[in-house]
């Protein structure tokens, strides 16, 4: 990891990343008259916003931004340069960076110290040792009075924290089962300081967490229910958030069985939201935010094992409800249901979902963005999209109107666990709703949990959405 930390001078020789206004060439920069020529050419002649000099092995970049505070577009397109200039100081084994902001404004140094150190994360654990190719950056000097140091060991926090949940992520399901995953978020706790209770599967029967078991049935993994809890003592909270993560280490449809190419292959990201409410409970920990916050996961991987719940079956839930379960690969909300219904316990103010819920969300808008729905407070959602934009983990809201209920209506049971072939995104966040009795928002992220490819600093493989999102959301609300 690239570590953030503030100076006062350029050391000398050092590569550059110079974020101005203008260009004008400074003393202390050490930077040729040649070069800097060359660099006033490219912004004049070729209009050029982003210029990126190699002079004899020094590496000098200079991005041009607004004279006025950033918007978020702004932000977006420093995160942006920060994976291009994170490329070319690999690619050329430089150790480290000196950002020098003399725009006036600190969110474009921090979104591009910011994009620089997310495009630094890789994923080489299971690499023979011979054949890692390690990115040599790890260090990202900061330049820049206005910056805090809070703002910048916030950053190292935020960073650190999101590579966590993409590493969750990125580890297959031979790697990392439902023990697995709640043993990390133990180790989360301890790291960062705050309570993690796990439970095994005797305690989820004796809690009758029926779809969470039901899921459970097809694997020879048990489940884990994950309760963890930051309460710090000037929490300005009354009544604590509650965050549930979908924890379904890997999906194979179960008897609903899933193509692999482009499906299957690609399901050990199904446990996105979990690694993202357990990364975001280290990040506000370690940040001593002051805010009271439980973190709920349920977990188990799904599979068409012997036992294996079987389309048709009629399962009792936590709350004592009925679900004729028609379609063992919606598992995710069998397993969430429970999960929300045990959050009533805490008279939550707000709680967030995060999952990788429906292949409907990814094809209504792509891997650009959240789906969300609830019946949270207008405030609510608008301050949680205002957190969206801002870290560019945007959610886009879905109607939850009344008729999308009908579609899950069972002759036999209280619910279907699937709605018609319209609305998926939908009816999957109002089956979830109906085990909720409090402030509730849900936020599909089965679009940009996981690339096939690389996507600038987000990378290839597990992204770490809603991390981000969440820590600025808490951040600026108690
Ligand atoms: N985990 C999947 C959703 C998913 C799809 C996540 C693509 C990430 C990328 C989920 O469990 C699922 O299979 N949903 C079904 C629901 C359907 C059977 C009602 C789907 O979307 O097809
Ligand atoms: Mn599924
Ligand atoms: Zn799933």
């Amino acid at each position: 990891m690239a570590t953030l930390k503030k100076v006062n001078s350029i050391t000398k020789g050092s590569d550059l990343a110079i974020i101005c206004t203008k260009w004008s060439n400074k003393p202390e920069y050490g930077i040729d008259n040649s070069v800097s020529t060359y660099i006033a050419n490219e912004i004049k002649e070729k209009e050029k916003k982003f210029v990126s000099v190699n002079h004899l092995g020094r590496l000098i970049f200079v991005t041009l931004v607004d004279s006025k505070k950033a918007e978020a577009p702004a932000k977006e397109t420093q995160r942006k340069n920060g994976c291009a200039i994170s490329d070319t100081l690999n690619a050329n084994k430089s150790k480290q960076i000196a950002i020098v902001n003399e725009s006036g404004h600190d969110d474009y140094c921090l979104a591009l110290a910011e994009g620089i150190a997310l495009a630094n994360y890789q994923f080489l654990r299971h690499k023979p040792s011979g054949k890692k190719s390690i990115n040599t950056l790890n260090a990202i000097s900061i330049l820049d009075k206005k910056c805090s140091d809070k703002e910048i060991s916030n950053l190292n926090i935020i960073v650190d924290a999101t590579c966590k949940a993409r590493d969750l992520v990125n580890e297959p399901v031979n790697i990392l089962n439902a023990t697995d995953l709640a043993n990390a978020f133990k180790n989360f706790g301890k790291q960062a300081g705050f309570k993690v209770e796990i439970f095994n599967k005797a305690k989820i029967q004796q809690l009758k967490m029926g779809g969470l078991l039901s899921v459970n049935q097809g694997s020879v993994d048990p489940p884990t229910f994950t309760i963890m809890e930051y309460k710090p003592k000037n929490a300005k909270n009354k009544n604590p958030y509650v965050l549930v993560g979908k924890g379904v280490v890997y999906d194979t449809g179960g008897l609903s069985l899933k193509p692999t190419p482009n499906s299957m292959d690609l399901m050990k990201c199904d446990m996105g939201g979990a690694a993202a409410v357990g990364a975001t409970l280290y990040a506000i920990a370690k940040a001593k935010l002051n805010v009271h916050v439980i973190g709920l996961v349920p977990a188990t991987d799904n599979r068409p094992g012997f036992n294996a719940f079987a389309p048709g079956d009629i399962i009792t839930m936590m709350d004592g409800s009925t679900v004729e379960m028609l379609n063992s690969d919606a598992e995710g909300r069998m397993i969430l249901a429970d999960a929300l219904h045990y959050a009533k316990r805490y008279e939550p103010k707000l709680t967030i979902d995060l999952a990788t819920l429906t292949g409907a969300a990814a094809a209504a808008i792509g891997q650009y963005g959240i789906v969300g729905m609830g019946t949270a407070s207008e405030k609510q959602k608008d301050k949680l999209k205002e957190s969206g934009f801002n870290v560019h983990e945007r959610i886009a809201e879905f109607p939850f109107w009344d008729e999308y209920d009908d579609l899950m209506k069972s002759d036999i049971a209280d619910m279907k666990n699937i709605g018609g072939p319209y609305g998926g995104a939908i009816t999957a966040g109002k089956f979830l709703a109906k085990f909720t009795n409090y402030p509730y928002f849900h936020l599909d992220i089965a679009g940009p949990a996981f690339t096939t490819g690389k996507d600038s600093y987000r990378g290839k493989g597990g992204t770490g959405v809603g991390v981000r999102l969440l820590f600025d959301f808490f951040s600026k609300n108690d």
